[in-house]
């Protein structure tokens, strides 16, 4: 008998994105904006939006990767006691996108949720579980996180509308005996800053090249440049808190899946924390930002890549509206 407490492993990892990509010349035929000054100012090159025609709606895609999540941990259904999904887009304002998830699966003996927390939704999500398993409420669990970001953009405003897009991500996370796993999640907020990325009414037109999707009756708004500087200062602080509660250094970091905003947000934290580039994950410039879908998308792309071997130190970290921001580190399992 083993006396060791449980802690909570990632065990498989699923994503998916929509078909069909938007270039950033494609957005050159909606708002007043070039391929270059996207490219310069944000490192995002094209992105994937969802179509309703192809059902490619929130659920959908949360599905999907869960699916592939579960395939790849081998775990069915019926073993799975929690479903937490990150999302503020989700199909319906109720009941949740965990529990269309949770239909759709059959996957009866679970409990099902969803956090609204920006882009920290994974991160939050996957701070949940982890607790629920550490103490015992959890045994196995799903944590998505998922976004379809093209339904409540304002397609006339190009300080985001070249920012955003749709997509999602899984994992599968179970309780073991044997250490490691995710040594800690932290997660912070300060909704005194709200103003810097929040839902405000909005109406529904829709440029031509994507008249067939689902506008929801409000829009994001964001003020771009003062949370830029904001999410450089989050993102090291509480990656930094991370290391400092596990009495880890930069050097010990194996590989860092950074929330994909921007590259020259992800090149200030990289300067910051002291990690080389080469250590951080980007995808940005082929899906742009999926909000809670950017973390769990590029950690299964690393994970299905080869990247992240088992034993290596994973440093995740975001920041999102709230604004919220959180960070885990993981000794990989898989
Ligand atoms: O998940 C969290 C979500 N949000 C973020 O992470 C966003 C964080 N912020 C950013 O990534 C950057 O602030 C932006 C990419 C949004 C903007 O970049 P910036 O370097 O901060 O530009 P800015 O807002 O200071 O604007 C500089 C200029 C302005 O023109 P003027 O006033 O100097 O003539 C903007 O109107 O760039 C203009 N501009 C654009 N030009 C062409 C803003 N958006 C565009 C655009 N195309 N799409």
């Amino acid at each position: 008998m083993t006396t060791e407490r449980p802690t909570a492993h990632i065990i498989g990892t699923g994503s998916m994105v929509p078909e069909r990509i938007l270039s950033n010349r494609d957005l050159e035929s909606i708002v007043d904006t070039s391929d270059e000054w996207i490219r310069r100012r944000t490192g995002i090159v094209e992105r994937r939006i969802s179509s309703t025609a192809r059902n490619e709606s929130t659920s959908a895609m949360a599905i999907e990767s869960s699916l592939r999540a579960m395939d790849m941990a081998g775990v069915g259904a019926s073993d799975l006691d929690m479903i937490v999904v990150g999302t503020v887009t989700q199909d319906r304002m109720f009941p949740s996108a965990a529990c269309s998830i949770q239909d759709a699966l059959s996957a009866k003996n679970a409990a099902a949720f969803d956090i609204s927390a920006g882009c920290c939704g994974f991160l939050y999500a996957l701070s949940t579980v982890d607790n629920a398993i550490r103490c015992g409420t959890a045994k196995t669990a799903l944590v998505v996180g998922v976004e379809r970001l093209s339904s409540v953009i304002n397609w006339t405003d190009r300080g985001t509308c070249v920012l955003l897009a749709d997509g999602g991500g899984a994992v599968v996370v179970t309780s073991k005996n044997n250490g490691g796993g995710i040594l800690s999640t932290h997660i912070q907020s300060d909704g005194s800053l709200w103003e810097l990325l929040y839902s405000a009414k909005g109406n529904d037109s829709l440029p031509e090249i994507l008249s067939d999707m689902d506008q929801k009756p409000f829009h994001l708004r964001m003020e771009g440049n003062r949370l830029f500087k904001r999410a450089i200062e989050f993102l090291t602080s509480i990656s930094k808190k991370a290391m400092k509660n596990n009495s880890l250094s930069s050097d010990d970091i194996s590989i860092v899946i950074p929330h994909q905003a921007n590259i020259r947000i992800i090149q200030g934290m990289s300067k910051y924390l002291k990690i080389p580039m080469e250590k951080i994950f980007v995808n940005l410039d082929r899906y742009g930002n999926t909000s809670s879908g950017t973390i769990p998308i590029a950690l299964d792309e690393a994970n299905r890549q080869g990247l992240i071997k088992k034993g290596d130190l994973v440093l995740m970290t975001a920041f999102g509206a709230g604004l919220t921001w959180a960070s885990s580190i993981v000794q990989w399992s898989i």
